[in-house]
């Protein structure tokens, strides 16, 4: 069952120029940074009345972030809803003829477990399914 939305994702070039927009602008307190390996981005969150901001800044061009900022530029990357059960989801979306982009969940940010639905699936919004991992605290 889906939750929440956990977090927006948003493809920005760089975190050390839009952090401190995001915090100027927004009067937003980033959260913390953390790079993710498994997905070549360098993330750094902000909490939204429980909704998170994850603005995400590829660390290699050829990354899936790298490659949507010079296809589309900066701006709204991804869509996050959490799941209590994202094994099941995945099966769901997979049953209702939508393109999984990764078959099985896999270490995102934060310990959580993380898998997306392909946009062209979902009416042009790349879209991640999210749990915690048993043990994991989600917290940024
Ligand atoms: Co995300």
């Amino acid at each position: 069952m889906i939750t929440a939305i956990d977090h927006l994702g948003i493809a920005v070039r760089s975190l050390d120029e839009a952090v401190p927009l995001y915090e100027s602008a927004l009067g937003l307190k980033c959260l913390g940074r953390e790079e993710v390996p498994s997905q070549q981005v360098r993330t750094a969150f902000f909490d939204a009345g429980g909704v998170h901001l994850e603005l995400l800044e590829p660390t290699s061009p050829d990354s899936a972030v790298g490659r949507f900022l010079s296809e589309r530029g900066e701006g709204i990357h991804h869509v996050a809803f959490r799941t209590d059960d994202i094994a099941g989801q995945l099966q769901q979306a997979a049953a209702a003829g939508v393109r999984l982009i990764h078959e099985k969940p896999f270490a995102g940010a934060a310990g959580k477990q993380v898998a997306f639905l392909h946009p062209k699936s979902t009416r042009g919004v790349l879209t991640e399914l999210c749990a915690l991992q048993p043990g994991a605290t989600g917290a940024h």
